[in-house]
């Protein structure tokens, strides 16, 4: 199987020494590679700006911005059985990046963004992905009920949910606790090492792989 995994968060340019970004430090997306490179498979690994090593037997393709993963994921993902949407990516970009650093002036100073593309949302209409899809949702509320919705509109068959409004849990942790979540069922994994999840989670892509396979 070829598993394509975005990871890592996205840098958006405000100028040449400046950038928004997201809290992440990759380590899920990569845990994923790792896992799914240990079972044999042939990964693709997407990833914005992280300090992890690169997963020795991935295929890499390292990016910055949103547009740029958009554009990376467009390319490769026919390739792919199952692609796994694990980056945070930054949801709005300034609308223009000056050639020249912005200088200090007046006390207050107003960026404006614009919306960046929705890549996991695009993979169904925009890029007629029929693969298995997963896509992550981070909540700080409802976490359930919030996630199960990002599962129907972006047409996900799996989707990996995660409170982070939790401390012990989550960003640049070593540790997480998931919830499995499918249009049948969902299933709440107890708190275990990324490194564990990742591999449970390849596990149930290939599961809804083969059944799909089978239909
Ligand atoms: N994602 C993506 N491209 C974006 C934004 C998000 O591919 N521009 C993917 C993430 O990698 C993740 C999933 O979509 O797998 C969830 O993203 P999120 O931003 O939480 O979803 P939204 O539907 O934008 O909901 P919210 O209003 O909570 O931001």
């Amino acid at each position: 199987m070829t598993i394509l995994i975005t990871a890592g968060p996205t840098q958006e340019a405000i100028d040449p020494v400046r950038y928004l970004t997201n809290r992440s430090s990759g380590k899920m997306g990569y845990a994923l590679a790792e896992q799914a490179l240990g079972m044999k498979h042939r990964v693709i690994l997407i990833s914005g700006p992280t300090q992890l090593d690169i997963p020795a037997g991935a295929d890499f393709i390292p990016v910055e911005s949103a547009r740029e993963m958009f554009t990376a994921v467009e390319r490769f993902i026919s390739q792919s059985d199952i692609a796994i949407f694990a980056a945070a990516v930054a949801d709005y970009r300034p609308t223009s990046v000056p050639e020249q650093k912005i200088k200090k002036s007046s006390e207050t100073m107003t960026l404006e963004l614009v919306k960046n593309p929705d890549i996991l949302g695009s993979c169904r209409d925009v890029f007629h992905y029929q693969g298995v899809l997963v896509g992550f949702a981070a909540e700080t509320e409802k976490v359930e009920e919030h996630a199960r919705g990002k599962l129907l509109r972006k047409g996900c068959d799996l989707l990996i949910a995660n409170d982070v409004s939790r401390q012990d849990i989550g960003f640049d942790q070593d540790e997480n606790e998931i919830m499995l979540i499918t249009a049948e069922e969902t299933i709440p994994l107890p708190k275990d090492s990324k490194k564990h999840l990742a591999s449970h989670v390849i596990k149930e892509a290939l599961l809804i792989s083969q059944e799909k396979a089978e239909q």
